[in-house]
């Protein structure tokens, strides 16, 4: 199928317009002169089926998927690796010679972010991870992967969480309930916002970091605004932040090099374009 044609990726989604992807893929394309082209494609539910079959037919390299289409697609893949099917999500399709590959990066954007802007390893101690949605499912997955040995998980809905960590097979994971979330950052090495709260349009995050070692690192995944009321709070009591939108870049690593055949980097210029 490749004969020196122009190679095709995109994102379907439904919405698709918000995504990111098409400018972070094309800035990619641009910098590392490759004949490509990362096209959105709005797709409705009920049509994705045929979507995703069709990739091969049109000469598709792959595809991400973002928000419904995550875990809907896990059916339509012809392979999915061991993280996505721990995730139960995918957001990256790979087609190779006609047989489309699921995975999910998220895990590897996240941890990849942190190894980037931050010196947190896992020795450090336990991490407080707030949230058990599709976000949150895939940062406990990387967390444990990297030999988290304390992983404390924050939420409102106690029963999200143990299915998390049933279906994900996490050891060393333990539920919280909310109304104890500022008692948990007791002795965290790591604390991580993945909930919605501290988004623009959405409620704040109402957390007391007097608990929290000075030492931790405090990661937020919301990037609008990317200085969240969470990390401007730890910023000013002097412990290290990283901010969300380094994931959403380190996570698009993995699919461009697989359907463009280099691996690009990700900088401060691209950082800016992004949020442009
Ligand atoms: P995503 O897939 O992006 O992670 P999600 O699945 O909607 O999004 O998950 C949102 C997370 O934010 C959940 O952990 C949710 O808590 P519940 O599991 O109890 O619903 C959390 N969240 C959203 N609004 C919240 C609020 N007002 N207070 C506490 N947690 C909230």
């Amino acid at each position: 199928m490749d004969g020196g044609q122009t190679r095709f990726a995109g994102v379907m989604g439904w919405p698709v317009e918000h995504s990111k992807s098409p400018r972070l893929h094309r800035f990619w394309l641009e910098q590392l002169k490759v004949d490509g082209a990362y096209i959105p494609l709005p797709v409705s539910p009920g049509r994705l089926p045929e979507a995703i079959a069709g990739l091969p037919l049109l000469g598709f390299r792959g595809v991400n998927l973002t928000i419904p289409h995550k875990e809907l697609v896990i059916q339509l893949c012809d392979k999915i690796d061991e993280t996505a099917r721990r995730i139960g999500a995918v957001n990256t399709v790979v087609v190779e010679d006609g047989v489309l590959h699921g995975t999910n990066t998220d895990a590897f954007g996240f941890i990849e972010n942190l190894r980037q802007n931050s010196s947190w390893t896992a020795p450090a101690g336990a991490v407080v991870l707030l949230g058990a949605g599709g976000a949150a499912r895939a940062i406990a997955v990387a967390l444990s992967d990297n030999g988290v040995q304390d992983l404390r998980i924050v939420n409102r809905t106690r029963e999200r969480v143990q299915s998390l960590i049933q279906s994900t097979g996490l050891k060393n994971a333990s539920f919280v309930p909310w109304n104890e979330r500022d008692q948990a950052l007791d002795g965290a090495a790591l604390v991580v916002n993945a909930t919605s709260l501290g988004m623009q349009g959405s409620p704040n995050l109402d957390l007391n970091l007097a608990a929290l070692p000075k030492t931790a690192v405090v990661n937020d995944i919301v990037y609008a605004p990317l200085l969240t009321p969470l990390l401007a709070d730890a910023a000013a009591r002097g412990n290290p932040v990283v901010d969300g939108l380094g994931m959403l870049l380190y996570q698009a690593v993995p699919g461009f090099k697989a359907w463009f055949g280099i691996s690009p980097d990700v900088t401060e210029e691209l950082r800016e374009f992004v949020l442009a």
